[in-house]
Parts: C-alpha cells; sequence; structure tokens
C-alpha cells in the first residue's frame, strides 16, 4: 500500500537510496502447475512441517499406531511387527519406531522436495514402486494412511494446526498419495533416481 516502488526514473534525491536497493516484499515466484498448492501455501506447508521434523519419530508412531487401530488386518504385511496385537506392545516396539521414522522420512524427503518437482515425483514414484515388492501389499493400501497421517500431525502441531493448515496438509498429503499410487503403477521398481539439480 502506498510503495513508491514505481519512482524509477528522475530520481530527485540523487544520493543512493538504500530501500530502493532492498529486495522488495517476498512475492512468492509462480509454483510449478504440477504442484496442487499455490506458491503460499507451499510456503506455510514447508514452514509448518519444520514443527513436525522436530517430532519425527512419535508423529511416525502415533500415525502407525492410528493406522493398525482402523485396520488392524494391514498388521499382518509387517514381518517385523507383525505379532505386536495391543497399542501398548505397538507404542513400545523399536521395531515399529524405526519403520514409522523411515516413512516420515520419507515424507520429510518428499515434501523437502516441493521446491523441484522433477526431484519430487523421481523419489516419490520410486518409493511408490518399491512397495511392489512387499508380499500381499494391494495399491489401495496407500489410501489407508491418509487419515492416520493427519491426526497424527494434528496431535503433534496442537494449535498451530488452524483450519488454513489443516486444508494445506490435506491437499499435500493426498499429492503425495497420488504420486506414490502412480510411481507403484508404473512400477519401475529399480528405476535409478538421478542426481538432484539445484536451482536458485
Ligand atoms: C505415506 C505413505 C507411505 C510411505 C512414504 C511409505 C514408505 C515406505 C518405505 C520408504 C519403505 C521401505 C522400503 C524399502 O526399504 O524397501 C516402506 C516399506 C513398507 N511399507 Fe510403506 N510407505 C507408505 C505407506 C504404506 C502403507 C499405507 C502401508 C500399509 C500396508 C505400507 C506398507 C509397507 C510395508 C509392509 C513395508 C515393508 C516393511 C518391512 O517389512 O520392512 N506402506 N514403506
Amino acid at each position: 500500500m502506498g510503495c513508491s516502488l514505481a519512482k524509477n526514473s528522475g530520481s530527485k534525491s540523487g544520493g543512493k537510496n538504500k530501500d530502493a536497493l532492498q529486495e522488495p516484499p517476498p512475492v512468492a515466484a509462480p509454483a510449478d502447475p504440477r504442484l496442487p498448492l499455490t506458491a503460499k501455501q507451499k510456503y506455510s506447508m514447508m514452514a509448518s512441517w519444520k514443527g513436525i521434523s522436530r517430532a519425527m519419530e512419535q508423529t511416525g508412531i502415533n500415525m502407525f499406531i492410528k493406522l493398525f487401530e482402523e485396520h488392524q488386518e494391514l498388521l499382518t504385511l509387517f514381518e517385523k511387527f507383525r505379532e505386536l496385537k495391543t497399542k501398548e506392545d505397538q507404542v513400545n516396539s523399536m521395531e515399529l519406531a524405526a519403520h514409522a521414522t523411515t516413512v516420515m522420512n520419507t515424507l520429510d524427503e518428499g515434501i523437502k522436495g516441493l521446491d523441484n518437482m522433477d526431484t519430487f515425483f523421481d523419489f516419490v514414484h520410486h518409493v511408490g514402486a518399491l512397495h511392489r515388492k512387499i508380499p500381499g501389499f494391494k495399491v489401495e493400501y496407500f489410501w489407508k494412511i491418509e487419515t492416520p497421517f493427519l491426526t497424527a500431525v494434528e496431535q503433534t502441531l496442537g494449535d498451530r494446526y488452524t483450519e488454513n493448515v489443516e486444508n494445506i496438509y490435506k491437499i499435500t498429503i493426498k499429492f503425495i498419495l497420488d504420486t506414490l499410487v502412480d510411481g507403484y503403477n508404473n512400477g519401475e521398481s529399480s528405476s535409478a533416481r538421478k542426481p538432484a539439480q539445484t536451482t536458485t
């Protein structure tokens, strides 16, 4: 409002105006059209995710406990913890914690990769394709983790999980799950990951 950035000729002050040398307020660059988030939403997502990064293991454990609460039948797919029948066993299991962390680290890499869609797709497609090797896994199982993920994020973020933030997480997890499904369906399970390209 009332910003005089248009003064780009005939400066009357003559001297070097410090303000003129400063970057304008951050106007987010347009997001990649393949990303279903606006540039502002992407920024909010990445900022909010920092709160999850600090509680990655616990968020992952909560997510899996919720998954097994809702879909006990999925437990049998997990060789390392299919014996963990009660919630208490699951909460205390190092194997479950380790797997929860692996999955959360994958989401972490995916979300941090939202700035570069080529890298994002390569990576998430690859993870989706890895699931082809899991005996008994069906592609539709990916969607079973949508609600547990959102519930676990809400638990970790507490008050920071505003309506706006919730909306952004919903879009993001749908996008990631869609991409995992594509990766699974197109299934080159040995796909090599391209070296990350850095753009400035
Ligand atoms: C956000 C979605 C998910 C992500 C990012 C994800 C990621 C991963 C990753 C990175 C691995 C390790 C793969 C490897 O090292 O070969 C894995 C393994 C596995 N995933 Fe997923 N996964 C997701 C959802 C699911 C869901 C919903 C199920 C439910 C059935 C599932 C079942 C499995 C199983 C059974 C394994 C093998 C575990 C083992 O025995 O080590 N995944 N997942």
